[in-house]
């Protein structure tokens, strides 16, 4: 059961998160990509069988999170901080996709201590972003949605998760949108990923566009202790549209890399 627990106060300004609390120590946080929220990770917090405190954030102007002037990597940075210092977490697994591994790299670059391990989800240590995406979202928001399913899913994966998404998109402010897609295209720390020394599962479907396997092949080749797992038939959307190979991966994980929270 996932239960509803209010909001915490990061600059005066409210910030969501739903848990999925648990009676032992550790903790996994998710952080959403570009224009989502938390409904992204449901199918973790509702059925990654772990004995673990399971934290999807929404992060500012995102879901029921107020809405922000100004957003920047900084500021997401900090407001998972935030997340951890209310929540007295002594050391967490962040597990970000898209934008939110962007966020989590960032966050393990700025506070390793709190970070006892990675998970880089459908993302990259480079997030160039199609020059048509940043204009779209910017002047044609209705061209943006209706071209989402192509860029974010396999072809194949089924029309009825692909519209549930593009549903919950839609709630997204366009221009919030396009600032998350600006803060992907500025993201760049190809040569400070060497320095990541936590046990980091990669995850990444065989036909993700936007993030291609080619990025997490990196990731897998630069980080010393390192997991990469590429799963069939799946898009850019990994934990939506393969929930149950995504559940496993982490649960794995956890399990045989993760030792003191
Ligand atoms: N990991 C490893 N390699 C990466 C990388 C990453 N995260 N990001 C880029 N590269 C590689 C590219 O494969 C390319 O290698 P190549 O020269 O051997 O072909 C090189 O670095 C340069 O790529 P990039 O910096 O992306 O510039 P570009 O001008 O070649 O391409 C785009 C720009 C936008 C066309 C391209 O980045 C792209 O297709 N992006 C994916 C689509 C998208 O919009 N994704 C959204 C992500 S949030």
């Amino acid at each position: 059961m996932v239960n509803k627990i209010p909001y915490f106060e990061y600059s005066k300004k409210k910030i969501y998160y739903e848990i999925n609390e648990s009676k032992s120590d550790g903790t996994i946080i998710f952080i959403h990509g570009s224009g989502e929220y938390s409904f992204v990770w449901e199918p973790q917090l509702k059925n990654l069988d772990m004995d673990m405190d399971l934290i999807a954030i929404d992060l500012p102007s995102h879901g029921k999170s107020d809405k922000f002037e100004k957003l920047d990597l900084n500021i997401y940075v900090e407001v998972v901080q935030k997340l951890i210092e209310e929540l007295e977490i002594k050391k967490a697994v962040l597990c970000g996709h898209s934008l939110g591994g962007a966020v989590a790299q960032q966050f393990y670059f700025d506070h390793p201590e709190r970070v006892v391990g990675l998970i880089l989800c459908s993302t990259g240590a480079k997030l160039r972003v199609l020059p048509v995406i940043l204009e779209n979202t910017l002047h044609n928001f209705n061209t943006f949605l209706n071209n989402v399913p192509v860029g974010a899913f396999y072809r194949k994966t089924k029309e009825e998760i692909k519209r549930a998404y593009v549903e919950e998109v839609s709630k997204i402010e366009p221009q919030v949108v396009h600032d998350d897609f600006k803060i992907c295209d500025n993201f760049d720390v190809m040569d400070k990923i060497d320095s990541i020394n936590v046990p980091c599962l990669v995850l990444v479907g065989n036909a993700d566009k936007l993030t291609p396997v080619k990025y997490s092949k990196f990731f897998d080749d630069t980080i010393e202790n390192s997991t990469l797992k590429v799963i069939e038939d799946a898009g850019h959307s990994l934990m939506l549209e393969k929930p149950d190979h995504v559940n496993k991966a982490i649960k794995n994980f956890v399990q045989k890399k993760i030792k003191n929270f």
